[in-house]
């Protein structure tokens, strides 16, 4: 059985990508850590533990990380999930708390418990995995793969024209990962989009199943169809979170994938939180990147039917 460690900044998008790996008989989940971004890291944890309680399954421990980025100050995206970062429709009410160890430790002891084994899903800014690397390089060597919900891909940002949300939030962080040598695979927003959203018809099929876990899915949803629907005129809602879970549970989703160098922009202010994926690609000239050895496999493509079949059998189970 896969040994999966999941390290959120539950906001909507994350809850459903919980909620899949929860429910799937696949993965077996050894533990959550939460850590700022859509919302503060006490409402990241907060949303966590409902998150857990709704889906009744069996209970891995959830332990508390980092309440700012490496450098910056905490931007959110409240602004996108709610003030709660669920849908501000007052669904949050855990009656369970979190361990009492920091999610640092946590991570590094599980790595060293469990070597090569442990695979770590990033749905959130990496603040809590480069401490870990800056801590202890040669306990995460042992990290079996990094799967992260990160970056623009090869499409634009969603937080500035370049960057994407979980990077933007602590780029330097997402730089360390980056450059720590464990094998990642990223998932970017340009994935996440079109027919991997769930539409009109998607969110009524679900909200009519009453089954609880594909309801909570909908509803904690709300601010984020809002927020497309003023911003657009779309009645979608993207789930970046749930389409890397897919990923992470579904390698065969995956319709094409590249071996790219990635490079993190932290220095020119305007570029901050940019990830530029060099796909080895033969250029006119160089691009000062030729001598840098691949560090992350990139999704290009998934098939959004299968994403969405298998998806939707997860939650309405
Ligand atoms: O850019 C999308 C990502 O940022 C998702 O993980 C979403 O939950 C936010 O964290
Ligand atoms: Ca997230």
């Amino acid at each position: 059985m896969r040994k999966l460690w999941i390290d959120t900044d539950c906001g909507s998008d994350d809850a459903v990508a919980l909620i899949m790996a929860l429910k799937s008989d696949e993965v077996q989940i050894e533990g959550i850590t939460t850590v700022c971004g859509n919302v503060p890291l006490d409402l990241a944890t907060k949303n966590t533990l409902m998150t857990l309680e709704v889906t009744n399954k069996e209970m891995p421990p959830v332990y508390v990380g980092a309440s700012k980025p490496l450098a910056k100050d905490l931007i959110t995206a409240v602004n996108v999930h709610g003030q709660d970062g669920m849908g501000d429709c007052d669904l949050i009410h855990p009656t369970i708390g979190p361990e009492k160890r920091h999610a640092v430790e946590a991570i590094l002891d599980i790595v060293k418990k469990n070597p090569d084994e442990i695979e770590i899903v990033t749905i959130g800014p990496v603040t809590n995995i480069a401490l870990a690397i800056m801590k202890s390089p040669k306990t995460m060597s042992k990290v079996k793969r990094i799967y992260s919900m990160g970056t623009a891909g090869f499409g634009r940002g969603n937080t500035t024209a370049v960057s994407e949300f979980n990077v933007y939030v602590d780029a330097e962080a997402y730089s360390i990962m980056l450059n720590s040598g464990i094998p990642i695979t990223i998932i970017g927003f340009d994935v996440c989009l079109g027919d991997a959203a769930l539409n009109k018809e998607d969110m009524e099929m679900l909200l009519n199943s009453g089954v609880k876990e594909a309801v909570f899915s909908v509803q904690c949803n709300k601010s984020l169809l809002d927020y497309n629907l003023k911003r657009s005129g779309e009645h979608i809602v993207d789930l970046p979170d749930a389409v890397a879970m897919g990923v992470v549970l579904w390698d065969d989703i995956m319709t094409d994938r590249v071996d790219c160098y990635c490079y993190t922009c932290i220095h020119e202010e305007k570029a901050y939180g940019q990830v530029i994926l060099d796909d080895g690609a033969v250029l006119a000239v160089s691009d000062g990147f030729v001598s840098n050895e691949p560090n992350a496999v990139v999704c290009k493509s998934i098939d959004n039917d299968l994403f969405k079949n298998r998806m939707f059998e997860l939650l309405l189970k």
